[in-house]
């Protein structure tokens, strides 16, 4: 029997699904590992942390299957999170500097007066931000004493989570990304599928640190460390590979994915489209040297706005209890909640703007917070999709397609259907993020149906059609939008 082992490497956890031939998961093991806060706005993993969980989650998902039967290993991780490792003893000179760390902010000032936004713009589809990776690497060679010279000599390596896992796999045989993690670095120009050697130059980057680049579905070295020898076939960034398991394959298909934070992908075909709304644009695959691009919206706080539910105010003492709180929520009040926890994402991108409660008055009680709070991530998805529409006339046909933790809560989901004024798709399988991972395998091993017939094979749980009337969807925006304005710090 065919058998395809994805791994999930998150910012919170690792996991590992094993997938049997049609697709289906059928073993999944998770693993927490600590999060580290050396100062405020920093953050960091041990990565050999990630390194420990990632073995010991996929061991644990193929217990008990014979090595033979996995045709292949699909790796998808969070993106942008940095590591330098030493290419001879393979151990990492740092921690890893996360996706979230925002240290290298000064230096992005810098390099905004020097006027290289807009080469970061029209390259790599990017906005000069501490989230991605090249400030964090240029940090690390900074900041690490002798990492210079030692990079300059040679004897370092950069990788995103993906690039390490593929050297720690291949017990250093392979230094390798694909093209959708290389899109986060902001050192790869994603139209012309190189990297950028004026970037790298100007931060000190010898371009030889860098891993090579491939399709997200093809060879990616073996593995012999999970029992056996395993192909590793299919890589890509975490929003990317939810992309596809959603099988958002044609141009205005969208996805929306609720974990701690939300990241919408809106597929625009063989178009690099600019954003003039301050979203990103990125590579959604690249698959036989076909690269298909999509436009990005990332906010940071949805799931984590139910877990300050439950554990900062503990209003609530688990997520479920959220929805049926909104449920009984008193229609009359206007109470929106703003949740600019760690400033504000797509399309405001201000790290400055902090949260807010609107509309408060002696009536309101735990029920009309847990509805503002589930409503705030319905909001901002409408201005991602608002601004996606602004961006591409493509995105009016769209239906958006949902997975993620939040997807469960079924007022949440009819919510953002209103408020979107337009259908959103539940999936039946909502691991999207390791099915996509776990299809890139299949498909360069040739053991899965190609992207029509895994097109086909999506099937939906439930359709969530708006039912809201357009004056009161009309009120509840504007409600919105002014509680946003008064919230900005510019
Ligand atoms: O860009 C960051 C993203 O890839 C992280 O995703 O699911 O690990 O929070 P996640």
């Amino acid at each position: 029997m065919t058998r395809i082992l994805a791994i999930d490497q998150g910012t919170t956890s690792s996991r590992a699904l094993l997938f049997d031939g049609g697709l289906r998961p059928i073993a999944v093991a998770q693993e927490e590992f600590p999060q580290l806060f050396p100062h405020p706005g920093w953050v960091e993993h041990d990565p050999e942390a990630i390194w420990s969980t990632t073995l010991s989650t996929a061991r644990r998902a193929l217990d008990g299957v014979r090595p033979g039967d996995v045709a292949a290993l699909g790796i998808t991780n969070q993106r942008e999170t940095t590591l330098v490792w030493d290419r001879a003893t393979g151990r990492p000179i740092h921690n890893a500097i996360v996706w979230q760390d925002r240290r290298t902010g000064p230096l992005c000032e810098d390099l905004a007066a020097e006027g290289w936004a807009e080469t970061v713009a029209e390259a790599t589809g990017l906005l000069l931000d501490p989230y991605f990776s090249a400030t964090k690497l240029a940090w690390l060679l900074d900041t690490v004493e002798g990492a210079r010279d030692a990079a300059r000599a040679g004897r370092l390596l950069f990788g995103t989570v993906d690039s390490f896992l593929i050297w720690r796999l291949t017990e250093g045989r392979c230094h390798l990304t694909d093209a959708t993690n290389a899109a986060r670095t902001m050192l790869y120009d994603i139209r012309r599928g190189v990297w950028r050697e004026d970037l790298c130059e100007r931060l000190g980057i010898p371009l030889a640190m860098l891993p090579e680049v491939r399709d997200c579905a093809g060879d990616f070295g073996v593995t012999t460390l999970l029992g056996g020898t395993i192909p590793i076939r299919g890589v890509a960034g975490d929003q990317q590979a939810a992309t596809i398991g959603q099988a958002c394959f044609e141009p205005g298909m969208m996805k929306s994915t609720y974990g701690t934070g939300c990241f919408a992908l809106l597929n625009t075909g063989p178009d690099f489209v600019r954003s003039t709304n301050r979203l990103l644009t990125t590579i959604a695959y690249r698959l036989d040297g076909r690269t298909t691009f999509a436009l990005e919206g990332s906010i940071f706080v949805a799931g984590a706005v139910v877990q300050w539910l439950r554990d900062g105010l503990r209003l609530i003492d688990r997520a479920e209890t959220s929805q049926t709180l909104a449920e009984a929520a008193d229609p009359e009040q206007d109470v929106v909640l703003v949740p600019a926890f760690t400033g504000l994402g797509a399309p405001y991108w201000d790290a400055e703007a902090r949260g807010a409660i609107f509309g408060l008055t002696r009536a309101t009680g735990p029920a009309e917070l847990a509805r503002a709070a589930l409503e705030s991530v319905a909001f901002q998805t409408h201005d991602l999709w608002a601004a996606m529409r602004r961006d591409w006339p493509g995105a009016a046909r769209t239906v958006l397609r949902v997975d993620g933790g939040m997807t469960a809560s079924d007022w949440t989901m009819q919510r953002l259907a209103d408020l979107l004024g337009a259908p959103v798709d539940r999936p039946v399988v909502r691991e999207t993020t390791a099915l996509g991972a776990a299809w890139l395998a299949g498909h360069a091993a040739g053991v899965v149906p190609g992207p029509e017939g895994f097109a086909r094979d999506w099937s939906l749980d439930r359709r969530f059609e708006p039912t809201m009337d357009e004056a009161q969807r009309r009120h509840r925006l504007a409600l919105w939008d002014d509680a946003v304005r008064r919230v900005l710090s510019r």
